[in-house]
């Protein structure tokens, strides 16, 4: 499969990295294509560096790796109908207050012929593709509007070795998935290191 992984930061090269390594044909997206980032990015992961337009011309599936407030801007003129959009995204401002419109619905309204899936975003960028580097179980949400797109991503989570996979149904999950951002901060604040996530355990 060929992906668009818009961002080089630490979520995009973690995913970009796995992906590639399950065999899958990867493209970053950046707009760090002058200088010594994209050659860097480029040197470190064994994948190329292009614009976000030729990343998502290249990409069947597009993962979004951008902070919040810029993936609208990023994303705006690039081949996106009909794909999947992974939104790993969080607003920077979901940290520390409440936001109007979720990151994944607002996305979903500026491109609304993608199939947008919000999963992986309260969870460490490490832990999203090897979940059992922390020895226990825990749980990763995923949510979008198309329930065949969400089981596309529900299969791609678990070849990143997901088990606890809990399907939210529609894209007015993303409020309550982007709201695990403040929890998160805390936690992180008390732990000292990113290595924890929360797990739902159910009855029966
Ligand atoms: N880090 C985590 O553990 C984690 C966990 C869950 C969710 N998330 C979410 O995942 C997303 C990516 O996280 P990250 O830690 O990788 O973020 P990041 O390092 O802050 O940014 C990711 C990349 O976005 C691009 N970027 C930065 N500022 C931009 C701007 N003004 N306009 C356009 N592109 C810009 C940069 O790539 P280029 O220089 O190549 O353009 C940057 O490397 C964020 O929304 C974050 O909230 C992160």
């Amino acid at each position: 499969m060929k992906f668009g992984v818009m961002g080089t930061g630490q979520v995009g090269t973690t995913i970009g990295g796995k992906l590639q390594a399950l065999g899958h044909d990867v493209v970053f997206g950046s707009r760090s294509l002058e200088g010594g980032k994209a050659s860097r990015v480029g040197a470190e992961t064994g994948i190329r560096v292009a614009s976000h337009q030729e990343a998502a011309e290249h990409g069947e599936w597009i993962v979004n790796a951008l902070p919040g407030e810029h993936a609208i801007a990023s994303l705006t003129g690039c081949a996106l109908d009909g794909k999947i959009l992974v939104d790993i995204g969080n607003y920077e401002a979901a940290v520390d207050g409440p936001i109007a419109m979720p990151l994944g619905q607002a996305l979903q309204a500026a491109f609304p012929a993608v199939r947008l899936v919000k999963t992986l975003n309260s969870v460490s960028a490490h832990l999203m593709v090897d979940p059992d580097s922390l020895g226990a179980d825990h749980s990763v949400f995923l949510a979008g509007n198309d329930a065949a797109a969400r089981a596309e991503v529900e299969t791609l989570l678990r070849a990143f070795g997901w088990r606890s996979i809990l399907d939210l149904g529609d894209l007015e999950a993303c409020r309550a998935m982007e709201e695990l951002v403040p929890m998160w901060m805390r936690l992180f604040g008390k732990f000292g290191d990113p290595n924890f996530n929360l797990l739902v355990v159910r009855q029966g």
